[in-house]
């Protein structure tokens, strides 16, 4: 047990190499039992409570049943339980489409103003680890997009409640694994999550005309929570998952993106190039044109997605299933980690443990290979993942425009945290870091 918690990839990288490197599936036993993997609740986990996690999974019997359609208005021919209803909403927020491109254009100014703040003091303002000239990279990511992901979803008013939110949220994030592995040592990240959720329950406490700029996801959550009847702490519990799921992996991805590409000034000058065009002064930054039009960029995260994804889908096995020729028990748990898939030679190549950006130039459709999974796939494919490279695309269009930056010093390349379980990207390990000048050009 204690080897997979510690580093759960190399495990299973080992198992592998054990069964001979065929890639069939195989089985690990933990704690005594073949189990595939070990799921728990991730709501459950966060401390939502079994009343509420019954509401959000009962479905409606008939009509005269289904209490959130009635009191909302929402339309529901289908019938589905409120969590059903939850993965429609997230599509009808972050798929193409109105609500999208409002909440898209949300970003793109906070990022921008953020950006401005760093242009005029010469350095990020929520940076502790910078002096005067020197910016942390960790903390320029981490203070540009979590607070604008904190006020695209939820307003400026959550941030007015508690300033160090975001400082709250990573504390909670660097050790939040540990909530679904039972760790023993969780003092700190428990009273991180408690802060945060506290700011949720005043956030909600407070008449909706005090806390304007919401966005949909938000809007409707509340509101078809209250309509069940579910208490207002587990509403707040609910919403600090939803700012989790929307912070967690976003920042990190930056992180990679920027620290790989100042390391390559050939790959940097190509990107500064390719992405000039979707900047117009005064209009802002064209975001279909990064999204279509800047194949460098797009081949800098498809690499860092590849390199860095550390996600596991994992199911639930409910009917007789074979893969590979190996019969899966029902009720058994299936798991697909990421990392085994982004490290298959048969599919990258020699070079597959290289960072190399133009695999991706060189073969369009290997994103969309089986063995390519940074967002997961299936039912649960992630719906963020659009909004997650738009973001990162915008601050650096936006960053290589403004400044020069430079690694400041003979700083090793960060070494990423690969024994950390996580739910998308690896971190960097404590203290890994690049210390960044930032000029204005
Ligand atoms: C680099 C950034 C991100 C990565 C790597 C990432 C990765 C993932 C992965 C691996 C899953 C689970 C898929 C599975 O179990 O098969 C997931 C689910 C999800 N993600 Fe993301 N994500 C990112 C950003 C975002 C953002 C920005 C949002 C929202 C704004 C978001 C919203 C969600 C939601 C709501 C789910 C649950 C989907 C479901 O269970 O139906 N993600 N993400």
């Amino acid at each position: 047990m204690i080897p997979y918690l510690k580093n759960g990839s190399g495990l299973i990288s080992r198992a592998r190499k054990y069964f001979n490197d065929t890639r069939e599936p195989f089985a690990i036993t933990l704690t005594g039992g073949k189990l595939y993997f070990i799921v728990r609740e991730l709501a459950s986990s966060f401390g939502v409570s079994n009343s509420a996690l019954y509401e959000f999974s009962r479905q409606p019997l008939g009509e005269k049943d289904d209490v959130v359609s009635r009191k909302t208005g929402i339309k529901n021919p289908r019938l589905k339980s409120l969590s059903q209803l939850n993965n429609d909403f997230w599509k009808q927020q972050l798929l193409p489409g109105e609500r999208y491109s409002e909440l898209q254009e949300r970003f793109l100014g906070y990022i921008e103003t953020s950006l401005i703040q760093a242009d005029t003091s010469n350095k990020s303002a929520t940076c502790e680890a910078a002096n005067h000239e020197h910016t942390s990279l960790m903390e320029w990511t981490q203070s540009v997009l979590i607070d604008a992901g904190v006020r695209a979803f939820f307003g400026d008013k959550l941030l007015e409640l508690e300033p160090d939110l975001p400082k709250h949220f990573l504390k909670f994030n660097n050790e939040q694994w540990k909530l679904w592995h039972k760790w023993p040592k969780t003092t700190q990240m428990r009273a991180a999550k408690s802060q945060c959720i506290k700011t949720m329950q005043q956030y909600l406490a407070l008449p909706k005309h005090e806390r304007p700029g919401a966005a949909y996801m938000v809007e409707i959550m509340e509101t078809t929570q209250r309509a069940l009847g579910i208490p207002e702490d587990d509403i707040a519990i609910v919403l600090f998952m939803l700012l989790w799921t929307t912070n967690t992996n976003t920042y990190k991805l930056l992180f990679w993106a920027l620290a790989h590409l100042l390391r390559d000034p050939g790959l940097l000058a190509t990107i500064r190039e390719e992405t000039a065009p979707a900047i117009k002064p005064g209009k802002g930054v064209s975001i279909p044109y990064l999204t279509d039009s800047c194949p460098w960029l797009s081949a800098l995260l498809n690499e860092v997605l590849r390199i860095y994804g550390d996600a596991s889908s994992t199911r639930l096995v409910t009917a007789p299933t074979s893969i590979g020729g190996k019969a899966l028990p029902v009720g058994s748990c299936v798991v697909v980690p990421a990392q085994q898939l982004h490290f298959n030679r048969s599919i990258y190549g020699p070079d597959v443990n290289e960072f190399a950006p133009e695999r991706f130039i060189r073969s369009k459709n290997l994103t969309h290979s089986s063995s390519y999974r940074p967002f997961g796939g299936g039912i649960s494919y992630c719906p963020g993942r659009l909004l997650a490279r738009q973001e990162v695309s915008i601050f650096i269009a936006l960053a290589l425009a403004r400044f020069d930056v430079e690694i400041v010093g003979e700083r090793k390349f960060p070494v990423a945290d690969k024994g950390k379980p996580t739910a998308g990207v690896m971190s960097p390990k404590p203290g890994e870091d690049l210390l960044l000048r930032l000029s204005p050009r």
